[in-house]
């Protein structure tokens, strides 16, 4: 199982910071964000990682990282994202890196508590399918919202104005090798992205989507408040702890 981690974007929900640098090298707390999902991955005994990043200061991101020495790996996989055509976008450019294996995906702005060491175990049992990770949040209307009728997940929708149960679907999502055949099937949303939650409801429809609960705290970075939120959350408990 390989590690994706989606850091493209153009980050406009925060301008001016974003204005001279990527969103995901803008600090939380005492690292940049790009740190946290990168350790999320490798806490889940996932080392094979692609970093897809985008927008003017891509460099940026080889004069931290390099080739991940400082997070104990051998090696980064580097890609470039033209543009912000949606987050399954950049899991497209993922297919030549997956070959023929599933892979675990974390937007690089989401930031946990603990760790998707489970998770990933009970994914790697079958490695067959979809399998997300969903957290009770206060404001769901700002994330994919899933649809429950008891323990199954029916629908996501993506932003609800009336969201319809009381979890986010976190942007760490599991997939099998079919994930880039779905993408391919894809249409723009009206925001004129190729959305995540469209590949979520296809799995759906085949009934091949699996979910978990997030134990800890879970947070996006990607607006003002949660960027400081985030921030302030790693302060007090600390992140990615095992
Ligand atoms: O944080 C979880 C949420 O992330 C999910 O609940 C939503 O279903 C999902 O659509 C997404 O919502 P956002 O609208 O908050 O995503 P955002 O556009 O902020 O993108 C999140 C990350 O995805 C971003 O930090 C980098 C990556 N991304 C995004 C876009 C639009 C890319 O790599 N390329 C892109 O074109």
């Amino acid at each position: 199982m390989k590690g994706v981690i989606l850091a493209g974007g153009l980050g406009s929900r925060l301008l001016p910071l974003t204005k001279i640098t990527n969103k995901h090298l803008l600090p939380v707390f005492d690292k940049p964000m790009i740190f946290y999902p990168i350790q999320t991955l490798i806490n889940a005994g996932i080392h094979d990682i692609l970093l897809v990043t985008g927008g003017n200061h891509a460099g940026d991101f080889l004069r931290l990282l390099g080739n991940g020495s400082e997070f104990g790996l051998a090696h980064i996989n580097y890609t470039y994202q033209e543009g912000e055509g949606g987050i399954a976008e950049a899991l497209r450019l993922a297919e030549y890196f997956a070959g023929d294996e599933s892979i675990c995906v974390v937007l690089g702005d989401n930031i946990i508590e603990t760790n998707i060491a489970d998770s990933v175990e009970r994914f790697r049992k079958t490695e067959k399918g979809a399998r997300i990770i969903l957290k009770e949040v206060s404001d769901p209307e700002r994330f994919g919202v899933p649809v429950l009728e008891g323990d199954r997940v029916v629908k996501i929708e993506e932003k609800p104005s009336e969201p319809k149960s009381k979890y986010a679907v976190t942007g760490i999502y599991m997939y099998d090798n079919t994930v880039f055949d779905i993408i391919k099937t894809l249409k723009p949303s009206k925001r004129g992205e190729l959305e995540i939650t469209d590949v979520n409801n296809a799995y759906i429809d085949r009934g091949e989507l699996a979910w978990d609960i997030l134990e800890g705290w879970w947070t996006d970075a990607g607006t003002f408040s949660s960027l400081h939120k985030a921030s302030n959350l790693v302060e007090k408990t600390g992140a990615n702890k095992l």
